[in-house]
């Protein structure tokens, strides 16, 4: 046990000592304080910097312009006017099966460069065709799916005797081949006048 009561320089000593430690202590513990208040003195220039001016906003671009759909080419040999006419409206819903009656190649399937609504308004198909129509039948051959491609092209004034449709048919030996024409009007009138009721047209608009 240390005797404080005995006063002597040792003791006196002693008595420094452990005060000097006291404050050591406290110092210590105020050191705390010290440590904030240097965290604080070096984050304040981060926040007192100013943010730097935003940049302006670039000069929108302009929209890219879309490119124009690309135009569709007539199959090599055929007329101008029947480019694209697989994405017209296909007459048949279901091909047509080969018809001992009837020549234009095996399976075959009919598009029309019109609409639904503008052929059959209501639902109900209205004859004759608007002018200008054109009637664009496939028949398969030998594997070509359009070996052959017969023509119903309707032109107001160009043939009233009958509807005034141009008849004209084409055929190719293979696919990387163009088509020739095989035949045209006269040939066709004699089967075709069995059609009049439905425009000189035998494949009426199906679903
Ligand atoms: C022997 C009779 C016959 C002759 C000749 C004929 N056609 Fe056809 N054509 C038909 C029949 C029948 C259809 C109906 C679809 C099918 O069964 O093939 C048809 C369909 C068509 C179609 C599709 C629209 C429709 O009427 O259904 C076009 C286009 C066509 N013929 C064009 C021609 C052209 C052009 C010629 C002359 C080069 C011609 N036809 C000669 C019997 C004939």
């Amino acid at each position: 046990m240390l005797d404080l009561g005995s006063p002597s320089p040792r003791r006196w000593l002693l008595l420094a000592m452990i005060a000097a430690l006291s404050a050591g202590v406290l110092v210590a513990g105020c050191g705390g304080d010290d440590g904030d208040s240097a965290a604080a003195t070096t984050e304040a220039p981060t926040e007192t910097t100013p943010d730097p001016a935003p940049e302006p906003d670039p000069e929108p671009e302009p929209p890219a312009e879309p490119d124009p759909p690309p135009t569709p080419k007539p199959d090599p040999g055929l007329p101008e006017d029947t480019a694209g006419f697989r994405d017209g409206l296909k007459l048949n819903s279901a091909p047509i099966p080969p018809n001992a009656g009837a020549p234009h190649g095996e399976t075959k399937n009919v598009y029309v460069n019109q609409t639904r609504e503008t052929i059959a308004p209501g639902g109900t198909q209205a004859f004759p065709y608007p002018d200008g129509s054109i009637v664009v039948k496939t028949g398969s051959r030998g594997g070509d799916d359009a070996a052959i491609v017969a023509i119903m092209r309707k032109v107001a004034g160009a043939d009233p005797e009958h509807g005034d449709w141009e008849f004209i048919e084409f055929s190719r030996s293979a696919t990387s081949d163009p088509y020739t024409v095989l035949a045209q009007d006269a040939v066709c009138w004699t089967c075709h006048a069995g059609a009049t009721d439905s425009d000189w047209v035998f494949t009426r608009l199906e679903g």
